[in-house]
């Protein structure tokens, strides 16, 4: 299929493959009260219930988590030292922080928030229905022997690039199920070789994600025994991601940021197949309303929310439709098609998308490690190029203007959202530090 993008100023850029900046004309006031939208807001604070719920049988399965209590988060950093390195440090860029799930525990990435969420929730329903746990009970039945006997019957399966897989093999794992993780041909080999380290079936295919999840797709549909964890289609893993919304407004109110029409907040979220970002933005715009400016970001060449939702299609169209490739080392955003529930639910949410060459990701990784120690992996550096995007771009400032925010830009936040790194092997973390080395040094 070979498909026009409609005319948009950032429409030649995008199917040049170059860094651009897309402006949802979508975006609505209000727009989280929006009647048409799919899903309804209290479901945010539901999740935040069963994170706490769950909590005490998160402590049990994963030591790391005794200190926070069984609580999944991570950092906000405000970038003090970066903001030098990365050309931030004029009071136009107001703050800038960066909310690190590249340490999030247990499975490195933002993807724990999801993964992690649907595993231990479906966990949960099937001791309920067999009897095994009812309210009132300690959760932590959830880890007795009749529960991992019942849980040991039982495969829990996803199709991955790599983060989703390991969060949910790590989850399943943990509670004793069977665990299968379909691989697209993007997925590292140190993220392979970790999942089968814990016992989780790998199914690499000789192909993209989309095709990796159809084929988990069809074998769930033949194996009742089977739960297949549904990157495209899944609320559950939506809810769970969104309930950092609330982390992050904590954490902004202990840093003494205000947030509101006159001190706006910028977020900035790598996107694969839009679940993770979708869930975190469509949390702070249920807290923070019209003050909180969602912005996705996705490689060059993989801009797949972009194309779907500036193309304003009804079906969802693939990077490929518009003669993109594919191709990039951000592996967790190396996705063709988004997910067509995200794409509803963010129609009138998302402020826009940004695009980012794969050099920049190499050179912010190397900046992040240099000057805080903030360990990345390509893919979770992507959202370094906001604040210069919305500061300095002509669509930045025609957005401002839209906004009412031209004047406000010293009093704003800009948060970058850092969403994997900590697992990254050593060896192959070093690999990345000097290709971003030689990229900063030749300038
Ligand atoms: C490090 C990292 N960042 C961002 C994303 C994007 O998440 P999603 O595919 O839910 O949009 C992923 C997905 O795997 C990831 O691994």
């Amino acid at each position: 299929m070979s498909v026009t993008l409609p005319n948009d100023p950032a429409r030649d850029d995008v199917l040049a493959g170059r860094p651009a900046l897309w402006l949802n004309p979508g975006l609505k006031p209000d727009g989280i009260c929006d009647p048409t939208l799919p899903i309804r807001s209290t479901e945010v604070a539901e999740a935040e219930d069963n994170w706490r719920l769950l909590a005490p049988v998160l402590k049990t399965c994963f030591p790391e988590l005794e200190a926070t209590n069984g609580k999944i988060h991570s950092p906000l950093i405000e970038a003090e030292d970066l903001r030098e390195a990365l050309g931030y440090s004029d009071p136009e860029y107001g703050r800038v922080f960066v909310k690190a799930d590249n340490d999030l525990p247990v499975a490195g990435s933002i993807k724990a928030r999801g993964g992690v969420y649907e595993v231990f929730m479906y966990a949960r329903q099937m001791a309920e229905a067999n009897g095994l746990l009812s309210a009132d009970d300690d959760i932590n039945l959830l880890t007795g022997d009749a529960a991992r006997k019942l849980f040991a019957q039982h495969t829990i399966a996803v199709g991955s690039t790599g983060n989703l897989g390991l969060s949910v093999g790590i989850a399943a794992r943990a509670l004793g199920f069977r665990a299968v993780v379909h691989m697209s041909s993007d997925a590292k080999q140190w993220k392979v070789d970790r999942l089968t380290r814990l016992g989780v079936e790998v199914v690499q295919h000789n192909a993209d994600y989309t095709t990796a999840v159809e084929h988990a797709r069809i074998d769930a549909e033949a194996d009742s025994s089977l739960y297949f964890v549904d990157d495209e289609r899944s609320q559950m893993l939506f809810f769970g991601y969104s309930a950092a919304a609330s982390e992050l407004a904590t954490q902004l109110t202990e840093a003494g940021v205000t947030v509101d029409d006159d001190h706006p907040l910028f977020i900035y979220l790598p996107c694969g197949i839009g679940g993770a970002p979708g869930g975190v933005a469509y949390g702070l715009k249920a807290i923070f309303g019209d003050a909180a400016h969602a912005f996705f970001v996705e490689p060059v060449q993989s801009p797949c929310a972009l194309v779907h939702m500036m193309s304003g299609a009804k079906d969802l169209l693939s990077v490929y439709d518009v003669g993109l490739t594919n191709r990039t080392e951000a592996d967790g955003m190396a996705v063709a098609r988004m997910s067509a529930f995200v794409a509803d639910v963010m129609k009138p949410l998302l402020s826009g998308v940004f695009t980012v060459a794969d050099d920049d990701l190499f050179r912010w990784l190397w900046h992040a490690q240099t000057a805080q120690s903030i360990r990345l992996e390509p893919s979770a550096a992507a959202g370094f190029a906001g604040p210069d995007f919305i500061v300095k771009s002509r669509q930045g400032r025609i957005y401002l203007n839209r906004h009412g925010l031209a004047d406000k830009r010293s009093q704003a936040t800009h948060v970058v959202w850092t969403t994997g790194g900590a697992f990254v092997p050593q060896e192959q973390f070093m690999r990345f530090m000097e290709r971003g080395a030689a990229l900063v040094k030749s300038g």
